[in-house]
C-alpha cells in the first residue's frame, strides 16, 4: 500500500491539488473520498474534474446522488450521504456506472466500501479545529500506476 500525506492551507490549495491529480491520472479510477461534512470532498472533486480538462460546472450531488461530467460522460461524481441501503444504489444501476470505464468519485462511500472496486484510490480529508483553513489529505492506493503518481507528487 502506497501512502501519501499532504497539507493544504486554503480552499484554493485543495482545489489545485485535486486539479493536479486530475491532470496526472489519465486512466479510469475509483476514488473514495472520506472526511466529515465540509472537509472539502466536493471542492477536491471540482479541481479533479477541471484537471481532466472538463469545463463543466461541478455542483454537489447531494440531492441527485450522482452527477456526470464530460461528453460522453468521463466521470461520475456520487454523494452517498443520503443512501440508506447499498441496494438502492444497485437498483439505480451502479453496475452500469462501473462498467462504463469512467472515473468514479465517491463521497461518503462507506456503504459501498468493497475491496473488489478497483483500481482504487482512497482519499481522506481531515480538518483540525485550531486551523480551520487547513486540511490534511491522506491518499492510499494499492494500484502500481497510481502509487507511482503519488510518489511523484
Ligand atoms: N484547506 C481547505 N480545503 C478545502 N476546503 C476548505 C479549506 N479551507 C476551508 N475550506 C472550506 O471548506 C468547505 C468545503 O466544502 P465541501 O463542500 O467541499 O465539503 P464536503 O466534504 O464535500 O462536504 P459534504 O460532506 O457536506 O459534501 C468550503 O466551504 C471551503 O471553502
Ligand atoms: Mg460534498
Amino acid at each position: 500500500m502506497q501512502e501519501k500525506r499532504i497539507i493544504t492551507k486554503s480552499s484554493q490549495e485543495t482545489f489545485d491539488f485535486g486539479k493536479h491529480l486530475g491532470e496526472a491520472i489519465d486512466f479510469p479510477l475509483i476514488i473514495f473520498l472520506q472526511g466529515q461534512m465540509g472537509a472539502g470532498k466536493t471542492l477536491f472533486s471540482k479541481g479533479f474534474v477541471a484537471g481532466m480538462g472538463i469545463d463543466d460546472e461541478v455542483t454537489s450531488p447531494t440531492y441527485t446522488l450522482v452527477n456526470e461530467y464530460g461528453t460522453p460522460p468521463r466521470i461520475f461524481h456520487f454523494d452517498l450521504y443520503r443512501l440508506k441501503d447499498p441496494d438502492e444504489l444497485y437498483e439505480m444501476g451502479f453496475e452500469d456506472y462501473l462498467s462504463q470505464g469512467c472515473t468514479l468519485l465517491l463521497e461518503w462511500p462507506d456503504l459501498v466500501w468493497q475491496d473488489q472496486l478497483e483500481p482504487r484510490l482512497e482519499i481522506c480529508l481531515k480538518t483540525c479545529l485550531e486551523t480551520p483553513q487547513q486540511r490534511e489529505i491522506i491518499l492510499k492506493t494499492d494500484h502500481p500506476k497510481v502509487a507511482q503518481i503519488l510518489k511523484a507528487l
